[in-house]
């Protein structure tokens, strides 16, 4: 896709305008908020994970959820654009080897409560490679909450296109059970 077009389709979206408007960093924050409605998988005074944090739609929800009493450790290649009181902001390659260590030091060497992944890469119109891609950072993200996440903890992994092209899927490994979305 050109640059031209993706413009054009971002301003078409109607997420993406309802995010400007409610000034939210990005229309992802909706992801999450659906998922909370749901699920409630963030609470008050929680320990947050976010990989692929950048532009911080997630992130400024996980923060306002969280409030003061809770930390957002939040990861991503790209320079912060959100910033909060209550986030640490790593900038980092997630396939990092020294990745999970860090994000646990960041966490005050706490386990944290839920780790949110909406890391995808950059596409490059080779579906396969795209898919693969996208899967090894799904997998590189359960690796890294085998060494940061709590026991009975929440992950919620977001899988964006090209995985299914229409809808953005959300799978929630809550302790033992999986939902998908
Ligand atoms: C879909 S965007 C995230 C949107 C964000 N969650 C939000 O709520 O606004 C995916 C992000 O993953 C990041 N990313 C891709 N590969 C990465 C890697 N290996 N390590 C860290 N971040 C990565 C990109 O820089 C990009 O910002």
């Amino acid at each position: 896709m050109t640059k031209a077009r993706w413009l054009a389709e971002r301003r078409s979206d109607p997420w993406h305008r309802k995010a400007k408007e409610e000034g939210y960093p990005s229309r992802a924050a909706y992801k999450l908020i659906h998922i909370q409605q749901k699920y409630r998988v963030i609470r008050r005074g929680d320990l947050v994970v976010d990989l692929g944090s950048w532009p911080g739609g997630m992130l400024s929800v996980e923060s306002q959820t969280v409030g003061p009493e809770g930390l957002v450790v939040a990861v991503d290649l790209k320079e912060p654009a959100f910033k909060a009181e209550n986030v640490v902001f790593l900038q980092m390659d997630v396939n990092d080897a020294e990745a999970p260590f860090a994000i646990l030091s960041a966490l005050g060497n706490r386990r944290c409560d839920v780790l949110v992944s909406d890391v995808s890469p950059r596409f490059t119109g080779v579906r396969d490679v795209d898919v693969f891609n996208q899967l090894m950072l799904g997998i590189r993200a359960l690796e890294i909450s085998d060494v940061v996440l709590r026991r009975g903890g929440n992950v919620v992994g977001c899988q964006s296109s090209p995985i299914l092209p229409t809808v953005a899927s959300c799978v929630i490994v809550a302790s033992s059970s999986c939902i998908s979305l």
